[in-house]
């Protein structure tokens, strides 16, 4: 691997200072001005790749400031740590191993084939239930990266009518559970397991509730065909009483957030068949080769991450809005919120510095057209600015006539109204200043190839912003505070001891009373 530069390094090389005169330059300039003075702006600044499209031309930058910024990137040794990343390098330094989500895709590797031959037996009716009834029903019980990702893609292509229904359980709160459980039966009812590590409390706890749950109907035998561990984890498994006739090993290399393609994504095979996953992992291949070949400078992970760093840094725009303006991405802003937020909101450097410059964005989100009614008056109208970034695809996922078209269309006049803002207003109070920054991401239908580019674009946009931070995206050891607070909490909520903080102290205080 060549030389890792700590971000301050990089804010010392000569393509930081061209930058920052560059920035000078086109700050002031409007996104009115960007266009009159570029008539092929729209054209030049969007770039497709086998039906994905992104179009950054209504972000406040310029040809010349993508070229700048490639530079950045360049100098940070982003080519570099991404050959690394396809070679098994060790890149996820702080825990000494490789990132091998990518693996996962590879063509040469057949580790989902258990998987999805399983999956396929089980919409065949072929795998049953202990009594022989097919599993009409499938709970995935997983959270964070076992959760998110499966449960974005299974919501975006699983919307058929084939059996079976997958629903998905993740929070502690026996609310989450219970719902799931709700109207089910047991002998028609598949769980999966999924936890890489299988210790994660609330998946165990969520996971021994729905065990007990089975047994009361179908007694303790019933375990080993109605359980399904996703997990590295095999002892722990076993012992919970998976047979390996139901568990799907996968490898440690693979992160959580980065996990739907491996065995974890086991509901998203049972809700849309063998077939469509292997299309999904092809998707993401496709992606792969094109972050692996393609020049920097048209490279779409590497375009998006810059475009950020632009934002985040030289425009001071902390926030993104991630805008799908379709229903069946409606889990996309919470996967990207994991992958982004877990991943790069460090403040570490790989050497242990601390990172000098503000952090990694914060993002939020939700489908349009529902924000528009909601959250999109700030967008518009708020002093602090927000970078949007719209998706939305050409092809309905339904019949009903007329629905898609004015979907799409209150998805171009966002980005125009925020692009254009009011020309004439009635009052200050009608005005609508514009000048606010998009990008547009649209996909031609949205199938499993689709999804699995459009996923894969995020992920390695992700390292793309990691290496240019010089920090290591692929650990998460901020999580773990909080995991490690709870249990004594949990003993205080029951009685056993008081917590030193003062805070939460009267909080339990209050709790204790209002509970007994
Ligand atoms: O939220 C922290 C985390 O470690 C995530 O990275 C991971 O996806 C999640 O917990 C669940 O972990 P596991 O799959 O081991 O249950």
């Amino acid at each position: 691997m060549r030389a890792e530069k700590a971000m301050s390094d990089i804010t010392k090389t000569d393509a930081w200072s061209r930058l920052e005169a560059h920035c000078e330059a086109v700050a002031p300039m409007t996104l009115s001005d960007m266009f009159a003075a570029d008539a092929a702006r729209a054209g030049g600044l969007s770039w497709e790749e086998d039906g994905l499209s992104v179009d950054l031309s209504r972000q406040r930058l310029t040809a010349v400031t993508l070229e700048l910024l490639v530079d950045i990137a360049r100098a940070a040794d982003v080519e570099g740590r991404r050959d690394a990343m396809f070679a098994g390098q060790a890149i996820n330094t702080t825990e000494n191993r490789a990132v091998s989500h990518v693996a996962l895709r590879d063509e040469s590797t057949d580790q989902h084939l258990a998987m999805t031959a399983f999956a396929d037996a089980v919409r065949a009716g072929a795998e049953t239930g202990s009594t022989g009834l097919p599993f009409r029903d499938v709970v995935n019980i997983g959270i964070g990266g076992s959760h998110q990702g499966p449960l974005a893609a299974t919501t975006a292509l699983g919307n058929g009518s084939e059996m079976p229904n997958v629903h998905y359980v993740a929070n502690v709160d026996g609310t989450d559970l219970s719902t799931a459980l709700h109207g089910l039966d047991p002998a028609a009812t598949l769980f999966l397991v999924a936890s890489k590590t299988f210790t994660t409390a609330e998946t165990m706890a969520n996971a021994k509730s729905a065990r007990a749950w089975l047994v009361n109907a179908l007694g303790e035998d019933a375990v080993a065909e109605h359980f399904c561990a996703l997990s590295t984890n095999i002892a722990a498994a076993a012992e919970f009483g998976i047979p390996s006739t139901r568990m799907f090993p996968f490898a440690d290399g693979v992160g959580g957030r980065f996990s739907l393609w491996s065995s974890i994504g086991l509901s998203t095979a049972l809700a849309i068949g063998g077939e469509g996953f292997e299309n999904l992992l092809a998707g993401a291949r496709a992606m792969d080769r094109h972050f692996a070949d393609q020049p920097l400078s048209e490279n779409l992970p590497v375009l998006l991450a810059l475009t950020d760093l632009w934002n985040r840094i030289f425009l001071e725009l902390p926030v993104r809005a991630v805008l799908p303006y379709d229903e069946r991405l409606r889990h996309l802003p919470a996967h990207l919120q994991q992958l982004e937020m877990e991943s790069n909101g460090k403040g570490v450097t790989l050497a242990g510095d601390v990172v000098s410059g503000p952090p990694a964005s914060v993002i939020f989100g939700a489908t349009g057209t529902n924000g528009q009614h909601s959250f999109h008056q700030l967008l518009h109208q708020g002093p602090a600015l927000v970078a949007a970034e719209f998706i939305a695809v050409a092809e309905p996922g339904h019949d009903l006539a007329g629905h898609h078209d004015m979907l799409l269309a209150n998805m171009l006049a966002q980005a125009e109204a925020l692009a254009n803002g009011t020309s004439d207003p009635a009052t200050p109070h009608h005005h609508c200043p514009g000048n606010r920054p998009s990008t547009v991401i649209l996909l031609r239908t949205l199938d499993p190839f689709r999804l699995g580019q459009l996923l894969a674009l995020y992920e390695h946009k992700v390292l793309v912003e990691g290496v240019i931070w010089n920090i290591n995206s692929f650990d998460q050891f901020g999580v773990e505070l909080g995991k490690v607070l709870a249990g004594p909490l949990l003993s205080a909520l029951k009685g056993d001891g008081t917590p030193d903080d003062p805070a939460t102290a009267a909080a339990v205080a209050k709790l204790r009373a209002w509970r007994h």
